[in-house]
């Protein structure tokens, strides 16, 4: 079995990951200065798997991060470092370039130090954001374009694995291009550590469902969709962390460069879809009402995904209703994420 080391693998995808790859017996590695987690997700790990995974309470752009590596014979390395609030990203261009570029480099610094040549790289479906709805289902071939620092950061990332690639003649990478990730682990110990007042809509649904907020605001009913409302590609976290170990399966045992695949589940579902079968699933009302747009968000989209489905051999398979579920038990049991 190969040891992996995760790059701010103790966040939403990350732990989820790290769960899939002890269970499949693998070594797993966990660098994260926690900004966005905590350490207790760590005892949650091993609370699940039975393993703990080693872990470093580490900056990725402080020199210490190099002990990571110079500690460890690692194989391939999975990164998440980064901040990833679109909307945030807007006021805080600045700090999304910092954290998530300089990160980025110094892996790759250290990567090609220690001669590790297996690298999955965490980018967005935000990279289709010119998508217009005749465009649906978008390949991972559709010319990207972006809207935010966040999903700039991302196509740098893209760019910059571009050149190390050619830089580097061993290097192998692959590039998951994520849609809409939601829904916990079903036992509850794990999941996305969110504000009071979430920017994405399924912690908000959460904690509107669950008391804490009044009511969920529909941003726009106007749209060029059935209803209305934005669709978009939901995809049950432990999927996207299934995604992962056949993308690192692929690099093992393939000679690629550089790839992308789209992970996602193929389908679209639009806010007021989501907010019925919350309710339905849960047996909880959300409350919601109907506000202008918000600005940058585009009407509908959803994922081609027949490129992962033949190349990496992965498709989704947790439903919609699945993922409803998942999620309320997460926030139900953890209202205020890991803190107590
Ligand atoms: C989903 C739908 C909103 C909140 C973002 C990032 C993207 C990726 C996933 C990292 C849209 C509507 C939302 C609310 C609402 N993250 N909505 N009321 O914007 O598709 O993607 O998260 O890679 O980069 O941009 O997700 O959950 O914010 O919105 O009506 O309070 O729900 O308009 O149609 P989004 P979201």
């Amino acid at each position: 079995m190969s040891k992996i080391l995760l790059v701010g693998g103790a966040g939403y995808i990350g732990s989820h990951t790290a769960v899939e790859l002890l269970e499949r017996g693998h070594d797993v590695i966990i660098a994260d200065n926690f900004s966005n987690s905590d350490q207790i997700v760590i005892d949650r790990i091993e609370e699940i798997t039975g393993i703990r995974p080693k872990s470093y309470f580490v900056d990725t752009r402080n020199p210490e991060f190099e002990n990571v590596f110079s500690e460890n014979e690692i194989d391939a390395v999975i990164d998440y470092a980064a901040y990833k609030s679109a909307g945030d990203s807007i006021n805080e261009a600045l700090d999304y370039y910092n954290n998530n570029m300089i990160s980025l480099m110094n892996t790759l610094k250290y990567m090609q130090k220690y001669n590790i040549n297996n690298f999955v790289f965490s980018s967005s479906a935000s990279l289709y954001a010119d998508a217009e709805i005749e465009d649906l289902p978008v390949a991972e071939t559709y010319p990207l374009g972006t809207k935010n620092p966040y999903a700039r950061t991302k196509l740098m990332g893209e760019m910059i694995l571009e050149d190390f690639v050619v830089e580097n003649k061993d290097f192998n990478c692959i590039i998951l291009r994520y849609f809409n990730p939601v829904g916990a682990h079903p036992s509850g110990l794990i999941g996305e550590v969110c504000e009071d007042r979430p920017p994405n809509i399924m912690p908000y649904i959460v904690k509107v469902a669950n008391g804490e907020l009044e009511k969920l605001n529909v941003f726009g009913n106007d749209y060029n969709t059935p209803d209305g409302t934005g669709v978009r590609d939901y995809i049950h976290v432990i999927d996207l962390a299934k995604g992962h170990i056949k993308a690192l399966e692929r690099l093992m045992d393939n000679k690629i460069g550089i790839d992308y695949f789209n992970l996602g589940t193929g389908r679209g579902y639009s806010v007021l879809d989501l907010i019925r079968i919350f309710s339905e699933v849960n047996g909880v009302e959300v409350k919601y009402e109907v506000a202008p747009r918000r600005a940058g968000d585009i009407a509908a989209s959803y994922a081609d995904v027949t490129k992962a489905k033949k190349l990496l051999g992965w498709e989704s398979e947790l439903d919609i209703q699945r993922m409803c579920r998942d999620a309320w038990i997460w926030q139900k049991n953890n209202p205020n994420g890991y803190k107590k």
